[in-house]
């Protein structure tokens, strides 16, 4: 049956479910910018959200949802359907393809000397990177009312908007990426058939929109250099190429996908309104008394990620001990890293390096009455919010970055400023730059030079600067986000 007017379809979802022992399914709020984006859709947009199983449990809840294929227990008040795709065919398309593949160009993660290799165990995984995308399209074909819009979100889903289209002519399609796009000569690392496979699946949709103007052109560059695709830039009224402005749509075969730049902000109300509850005020007095009193604090918060360049992180903050003996037990570095695809060997070593770089830094200087690192590695969203609120200085130094909303968070939720100490390879630089004290992410020497400018920074100019970020980075709150998408279509 042909239901619903508006679709939005990612591989993760609003939530996730673990299947207890006496059968029961306990619901949970998934981590990561897109889900925080999407959430707020709420019940009154009438939006149908199409998600993968992740695990036994979604699998399970999918199957006790029923022949409406909806709503398969408590999910935050959207309309889910969750797809239950053979676990084989998820793990080659999310693991082996979207996570150690697309992911790693975009993110530029390879180390190139020995890395990537595709063989033919890569090849039958992207041919299971077909199949789940085709499972996307088929349940959205059959969705979706006449002309109905379709959001499809991110990279794992890259297909998808030209199967759909060729099931679907009449509908209206977006994709939107949530992750920076790699530059050609990167993004040409991919095998041809599915460098070319990628753009001409995200072209098959009406729209194809980015966090940042620079994401988008890379995405545009990327057209013209793999697929020979015509760019259509700002200031270039005839069509004829002649325009230098930023780029606005890509001519391919006859047709034309219209780019889009839609920068996520941070939701204020959500996060004032949740920062001020009875959790994160106990946590906010349990991670108080860890600092200790008269201590500054440096947070930072994770997903335990490759690209958040968390090792780096931790050296620039050793070096900053090192260089800076004043502020040793005068600081704390209170760093979340949360899990995050422990499936993947590299993001396990990554794990265990952080955990053995924090303990060797607290072996090093840490004293009867002073550990250096505070390092917290179990997700918990309220303890988030409560280093958010006292912190003194977030460190954001991504080797690259879709947009990174930690970085637009803190701000909000910050009670008496926080310096931002900020990567200008993360999609957030762009509207933060401003007031943040911007680092090359690679330049350890320099990231400690930029903590210890931070941790000196006045109150008053902290102040005044957190205002006006906390500004920037609301500019367009979640809910603003996808309705100008919808507008958009
Ligand atoms: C990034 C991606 C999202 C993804 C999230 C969490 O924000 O853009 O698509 O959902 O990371 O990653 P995970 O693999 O846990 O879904």
């Amino acid at each position: 049956p042909r239901t619903a007017p508006i679709l939005v379809a990612s591989n993760r979802g609003p939530v996730s479910y673990a299947l207890g022992e006496d059968g029961s399914l306990t619901a949970r709020r998934g981590g990561g910018g897109l889900v925080s984006g999407l959430s707020a859709i709420g019940p009154d947009a009438n939006a149908v959200w199409v998600c993968a199983a992740l695990g036994e449990g979604d699998r399970e809840a999918a199957r006790r949802a029923g022949d409406s294929h909806l709503n398969p227990g408590d999910t935050g008040g959207q309309q889910v359907r969750m797809l239950d795709i053979a676990p084989d065919v998820f793990a080659a398309a999310y693991n082996g393809v979207a996570n150690s593949v697309l992911w790693f160009v975009h993110h530029l993660l390879y180390q190139t000397p020995v890395e990537p290799v595709f063989d033919a165990e890569f090849a039958d995984q992207w041919a299971s990177y077909e199949r789940y995308n085709a499972a996307f399209a088929d349940a959205l074909a059959q969705e979706a009312v006449d002309e109905a819009v379709v959001l499809v979100q991110d990279y794992h889903l890259a297909l998808v908007p030209a199967m759909l289209r060729e099931r679907r002519p009449d509908l209206r399609i977006g994709h939107f990426s949530h992750t920076p796009w790699a530059p050609p000569d990167y993004y040409r690392l991919l095998p041809d058939d599915v460098a070319a496979g990628v753009l001409r699946g995200i072209l098959g949709g009406d729209r194809a929109a980015f966090l940042t103007e620079r994401w988008a052109g890379a995405f545009a560059d990327c057209c013209a250099a793999v697929l020979g695709a015509e760019i259509v830039r700002d200031g270039d009224g005839n069509g004829d190429g002649s325009g230098d402005g930023a780029a606005t749509a890509v001519r391919f075969e006859g047709r034309e996908t219209r780019l889009g730049v839609h920068g996520l902000g941070a939701d204020a109300d959500f996060l004032r309104q949740r920062s001020r509850q009875a959790d994160v005020d106990e946590r906010l007095t349990s991670l108080r008394a860890q600092i200790g009193p008269d201590r500054k604090s440096i947070v930072r918060v994770d997903r335990t990620e490759l690209s958040k360049n968390i090792v780096r992180g931790l050296l620039a903050y050793r070096r900053l001990l090192e260089t800076h003996p004043e502020w040793r037990e005068r600081v704390v570095h209170v760093a979340f890293a949360y899990p995050s695809r422990q499936d993947l060997a590299v993001y396990r070593d990554y794990t265990e390096r952080v955990r053995r770089l924090a303990d060797e830094i607290n072996a090093e200087y840490g004293t009867d009455g002073w550990t250096p690192v505070a390092l917290h590695v179990k997700d918990d969203f309220a303890r988030s919010l409560a280093a958010y609120r006292l912190a003194d200085v977030a460190l954001v130094n991504p080797i690259r970055d879709g947009m990174n909303l930690v970085a637009k968070e803190v701000p909000v939720v910050s009670e008496r400023g926080c310096a931002l100490v900020l990567s200008r390879e993360a999609g957030a630089y762009a509207e933060l730059g401003d007031d943040a004290l911007v680092v090359n992410p690679y330049d350890v020497q320099a990231t400690a030079r930029a903590l210890d400018e931070a941790l000196r920074m006045s109150d008053g100019e902290r102040a005044d600067r957190t205002k006006r970020l906390a500004a920037a980075a609301t500019a367009l709150p979640p809910q603003a986000w996808f309705l100008a998408q919808l507008r958009a279509l």
